[in-house]
């Protein structure tokens, strides 16, 4: 055992879903609390922490070789990094890692990262530690607040409300990597959201892996879901935006459809995934929904909000998915006219049902069925952008551009867009949409924020 400085900079390194961003942020208020920098850009630092993702394979590949990759770089600088592997791959395979890679001194699960800076203080001693327990919500309690220290946050930022999956989709190891499904209190999501505001934020996302699960008791005792989160939130002053993301299409109730129709602040956008189009795969992913429920159930979105954009998740080459079937799922996509998706090839995962199941697609059938749905999709996005154009929205910018006076901003039916003009990161400026490409649009400021 031998000490080590304790570190003066750190790194956190996400590889996963936005929720796996979010608990990279909150690990990094955390050490930042405790006196250590983010380390510059290109920099190294003395601090490494690996934000893993265990969704689909080569995840712990990818983490042995980054960890590699950083020791041969500390072997040149004639110092190596302190490296903690966090996230879902953690979570997993926490102790063959600690096992196979002496170079790793701290492995901490997902809901286990509060702990972070205790295990920081006896990795600095020398020492090594793994915390993969699944307290219940426990860690949120142990973080500081988001503006602690005068911290700012970009005008779009995350809020996780809820944790863990129970419906055991039988590809999937969220439900093992997450745990059950957990809301946080209504009370300390209000608050965190008012401390985002106060902190610059303009829009705000509410995460979960399944987000339309969430409930609690609101301010005055009544039961509430989803919709009756948004709706407190909605009435932050100064909170422009709310975004949620994901939810499934077993648990979206009446109430949040109506929110769609009636708050102003929540975005005309639905990420709802689907994962195949047909009812046999369907059934052996164990998704409870066929591909009717979920049409209709988008029809009466539409109704709600009828400028609604959809999203959606797909897989390709499920276990015993034929080429017949394979076209269903396509038919899908023609029916709905999604405005963005993501797509991905079957990946088994160990320990899942389906890992095991007969009928496993060879890869170049995978390859084949992913571009051809990934054409499609991209047709969809493209039209779905065009059909944009000439429509005055607010985008809310996020970010510069590659020229000057040139900014990134979101429009409400989350595009890319990009402007010119004299504003600021974190104005809502109203624009034009002019012109459409296949991922992104270019706009016109017509007012900028200053002037409204
Ligand atoms: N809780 C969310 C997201 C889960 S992970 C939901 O249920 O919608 C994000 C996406 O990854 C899933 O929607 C699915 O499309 C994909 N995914 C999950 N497991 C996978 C696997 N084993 N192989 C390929 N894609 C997978
Ligand atoms: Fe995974 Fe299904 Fe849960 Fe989504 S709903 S996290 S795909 S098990
Ligand atoms: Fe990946 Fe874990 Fe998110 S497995 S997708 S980081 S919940």
């Amino acid at each position: 055992m031998s000490t080590e400085a304790p570190p003066k900079t750190y790194r956190v390194e996400s590889f996963g879903c936005q929720m796996n961003v979010y608990d990279g942020e909150r690990m990094g208020e955390m050490l930042s609390e405790r006196g250590i920098a983010p380390a510059a850009d290109g920099e190294d630092a003395d601090l490494v922490v690996l934000n893993t993702c265990h969704i689909r394979e080569k995840a712990a590949e990818k983490v042995y070789s980054r960890v590699g990759r950083l020791t041969k770089a500390g072997r040149k600088a004639g110092k190596q990094p302190l490296i903690a592997v966090a996230g879902c791959v953690a979570q997993a395979e926490g102790e063959e890692i600690m096992a196979r890679s002496p170079a790793v001194s701290m492995v901490v699960g997902p809901q286990a990262y509060h702990r972070l800076p205790e295990m920081l203080e006896l990795a600095v001693a020398g020492g090594r530690a793994t915390d993969t327990d699944m307290p219940a919500i426990a860690k949120f309690a142990a973080l500081p607040p988001r503006n602690a220290g005068g911290r700012k946050s970009a005008p779009a930022a995350f809020l996780t409300i809820q944790e863990g999956c129970d419906k055991f989709c039988t590809y999937c190891v969220v439900p093992y990597t997450r745990g059950a499904e957990i809301s946080r209190p209504f009370s300390d999501l209000v608050n965190e959201a008012q401390k985002l505001v106060e902190a610059g934020a303009k829009e705000i996302t509410l995460l979960g892996q399944n987000v339309s699960a969430w409930s609690d008791e609101d301010d005055k005792g009544r039961a509430v879901g989803l919709a009756g989160l948004i709706r407190a939130l909605a009435k932050v002053d100064g909170l422009a935006r709310i975004r949620y993301t994901t939810s499934h299409p077993a648990d979206m109730d009446d109430a949040l459809i109506a929110a769609h129709g009636e708050i102003e602040k929540l975005m005309p956008f639905l990420h709802l995934p689907v994962q195949a189009g047909s009812d046999r795969v369907l059934k052996a992913m164990n998704r409870s929904h066929t591909v009717d429920s979920y049409l209709r159930l988008l029809e009466r979105f539409r109704e709600a909000r009828p400028d609604l954009a959809l999203s959606g998740d797909f897989i390709v080459g499920f276990p015993g998915e034929t080429d017949a079937e394979f076209d269903e799922t396509l038919k899908l996509v023609d029916a709905v006219g999604y405005a963005q998706a993501f797509s991905f090839k079957y990946s088994p995962r160990p320990g899942t049902p389906a890992a095991t199941m007969e009928g496993q697609v060879a890869m170049e059938v995978m390859d084949e069925r992913l571009q051809r749905l990934q054409a499609a999709l991209n047709r969809d996005q493209h039209a779905f952008n065009q059909a944009s154009v000439g429509q005055t929205c607010q985008v809310l910018v996020e970010r510069k551009g590659k020229h000057e006076g040139q900014w990134l901003g979101k429009s409400p039916w989350l595009q890319s867009v990009w402007f010119e003009g004299d504003c600021a990161i974190g104005d809502l400026v109203q624009a034009e949409l002019m012109e459409a490409g296949p991922n992104s649009l270019a706009g016109r400021v017509l007012i900028p924020a200053h002037a409204t």
